[in-house]
């Protein structure tokens, strides 16, 4: 799988997609955004990947859309700016939010503006004590717009999602930890192994359960409370027929055999 501004590598069942333009700070240019739409799409067919890490090649996550390759240069030119603003959108957005495996944002530096909307994409988020996040648009006389507005909205208490979005102040991993905005902060020498331990530990679950727990939430989310019960139910089923009866044979099964604890232990690392 290669790609010119991202780099793909898969190893013990984790994915770890990196924006790759460290010279840039990882800046989302078009070829980016064309780039993480194909790589989302491969890996999406791709069993042995698991779970994605989502990060930043050198020392940036992402410094948000390419100001100058794509407000600058695009502008005028509609149709292609309406494409790639369209796509950016798209991947970060609808893309990651309902993307069948679990996916995980590894903050390891600058994080800004549209970058904020990868982290939220993602179901979980781990961030480097050390990595700074802001949201610079009302900097260039601009406000949060494309899909970071929503990003915000759908992840952060209103007093600091406005705090940051009218001041551009920039906080901190740590900080970002206490707002609920990544799951953990760890000093960046323990970032990679840390997140890698979580992917690995959410790569050995059930993968039809997972990509359940996600459409569960997520869906469930957008519904009433009837609709959702409707739909958790026909989940259930869904979930029966993927795994040929496997959690109610095997994971109900061998707990009522006395087998193991599913309160201690999981059972697909109990096989
Ligand atoms: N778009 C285009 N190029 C960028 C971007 C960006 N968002 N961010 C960094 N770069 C480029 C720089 O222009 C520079 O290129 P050059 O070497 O050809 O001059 C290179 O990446 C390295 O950046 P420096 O500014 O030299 O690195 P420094 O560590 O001093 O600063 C920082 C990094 C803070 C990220 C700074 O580059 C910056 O403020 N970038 C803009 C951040 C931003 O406002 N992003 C947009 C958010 S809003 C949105 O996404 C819609």
């Amino acid at each position: 799988m290669e790609y010119k501004t991202v780099k793909v590598e898969i190893k013990d069942h984790v994915a770890r997609v990196s924006l790759n333009r460290p010279e840039k700070k990882n800046a989302m240019s078009p070829q980016l955004h064309r780039d993480m739409t194909q790589a989302l799409e491969d890996l999406r067919y791709v069993d042995d990947a698991k779970v994605l890490v989502i990060t930043g090649a050198g020392d940036a996550f992402c410094a948000g859309m390419d100001l100058k390759e794509f407000f600058h240069e695009l502008k005028g030119v509609q149709s292609e700016y309406d494409r790639i603003y369209r796509m950016a959108t798209e991947w970060r957005g609808r893309t990651l939010r309902y993307y069948p495996k679990p996916t995980i944002a590894m903050v390891n530096g600058y994080c800004f503006g549209g970058a904020f909307s990868i982290v939220e994409g993602c179901d979980l988020a781990v961030s480097a004590n050390e990595a700074q996040f802001g949201l610079s648009e009302i900097n260039f006389r601009m406000f949060p717009g494309g899909s970071v507005s929503k990003s915000l909205a759908n992840l952060l208490r209103p007093r600091d999602a406005l705090l940051y979005a009218m001041t551009g102040r920039r906080f901190n991993g740590v900080k970002a930890a206490d707002m609920g905005w990544v799951n953990m902060s760890v000093p960046l020498a323990d970032l990679e192994e840390q997140t890698m331990a979580l992917a690995r530990e959410i790569a050995a679950k059930d993968p039809v359960a997972l990509r359940a727990c996600k459409d569960g939430y997520r869906f469930s989310l957008e519904m009433s409370w009837e609709a959702s019960m409707s739909y958790t139910a026909a989940k259930e089923h869904e979930v029966m027929v993927l795994q040929k009866g496997a959690w109610l044979e095997s994971g109900i099964g061998d707990f009522v055999k006395g087998l193991y604890k599913p309160g201690l232990e999981s059972h697909t690392e109990k096989k």
